[in-house]
């Protein structure tokens, strides 16, 4: 009787002090929008801070705490999100609206992680627009946004990684470069969300430079596999605002062009 339970007492311990096998750390598409849904699941729960240990957070461009954001700190009713990846920038963008609840939100957020290990969030870059903000209405733009397609694009018709990146800033550049707005591929049939404002097509009245300080601190999340490029930014062109533009790209031309904007 006391042998065997020795033994097994034994074997116990041995078992549980035998490390288990470590995971090696890595940043693929599946990696990043798994930690992206993780995000998204504990901004649903409000307990951000608690999920994002490591996490510094950034929010409409200022450093802040996650355990002091108002936003990240209680339940948050999600009526829509949608994540795209950069597996070179070990980075991901998430899309969260949440029209429904007391206070609406429209919210851009970029994670970044440890050099090539997704579940290692080392900062959470939000911004956050409200009641107030540029445009703002949360239900119109969730009726534009739910009906759009952010389907994949079949691999030998994505766009290249360097075109996303030129497209991306020549947007942002057309406050301050009067030659941008026309290097830009517009799609026929492209839409622009600003805030709750639609535009379609979307190339027509474009800025055409005129302003003195161009976008700064840009931020990008690119992902190849959905045709996309988001970047945060400080609108400078127009005073310093807390921005997020997001483009899409179809068949080599602009389909879809988002911006948050406090
Ligand atoms: C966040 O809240 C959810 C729902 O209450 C819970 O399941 C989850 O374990 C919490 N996560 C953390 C890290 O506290
Ligand atoms: C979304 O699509 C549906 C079905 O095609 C259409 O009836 C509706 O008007 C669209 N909504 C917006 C806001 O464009």
């Amino acid at each position: 009787m006391f042998l065997p339970t020795l033994t097994s007492t034994l074997l116990l311990l041995l078992l549980s002090t035998t490390a288990p096998p470590t995971l090696a750390a890595s940043c693929t598409r599946a990696d990043l929008l798994a930690t992206a849904a993780n995000f998204v699941a504990a901004v649903s729960a409000g307990n951000v801070s608690a999920a994002f240990p490591a996490a510094s957070y950034r929010e409409n461009n200022k450093a802040s705490s996650l355990k002091s954001a108002a936003v990240f700190s209680a339940p948050l009713k999600i009526d829509l999100s949608r994540s795209t990846a950069d597996t070179v920038a070990c980075a991901s963008y998430t899309l969260i609206i949440s029209s429904s609840g007391s206070k609406p939100y429209v919210l851009a957020t970029q994670l970044r992680h440890a050099d090539g290990d997704a579940a290692t969030t080392t900062l959470v870059d939000t911004i956050a627009a409200t009641t107030g903000s540029l445009f703002f209405n949360a239900p119109k733009t969730l009726g534009y946004i739910r009906n759009e397609s952010w389907a994949e694009i079949a691999e030998a018709a994505r766009p290249p990684r360097d075109l996303l990146k030129k497209v991306g800033d020549a947007y942002l550049d057309m406050w301050t470069d009067k030659n941008a707005a026309d290097s830009i591929p517009w799609g026929t049939d492209c839409e622009r969300v600003e805030g709750s404002q639609y535009t379609r097509p979307c190339g027509g009245s474009l800025p055409r430079g005129g302003s003195a300080k161009n976008n700064g601190d840009r931020r990008y999340v690119i992902d190849e596999v959905v045709g996309s490029v988001d970047v945060l930014c400080s609108f400078d062109a127009l005073g310093s605002l807390p921005d997020s533009h997001e483009i899409r790209v179809e068949g080599g031309k602009v389909k879809y062009v988002h911006t948050v904007t406090v």
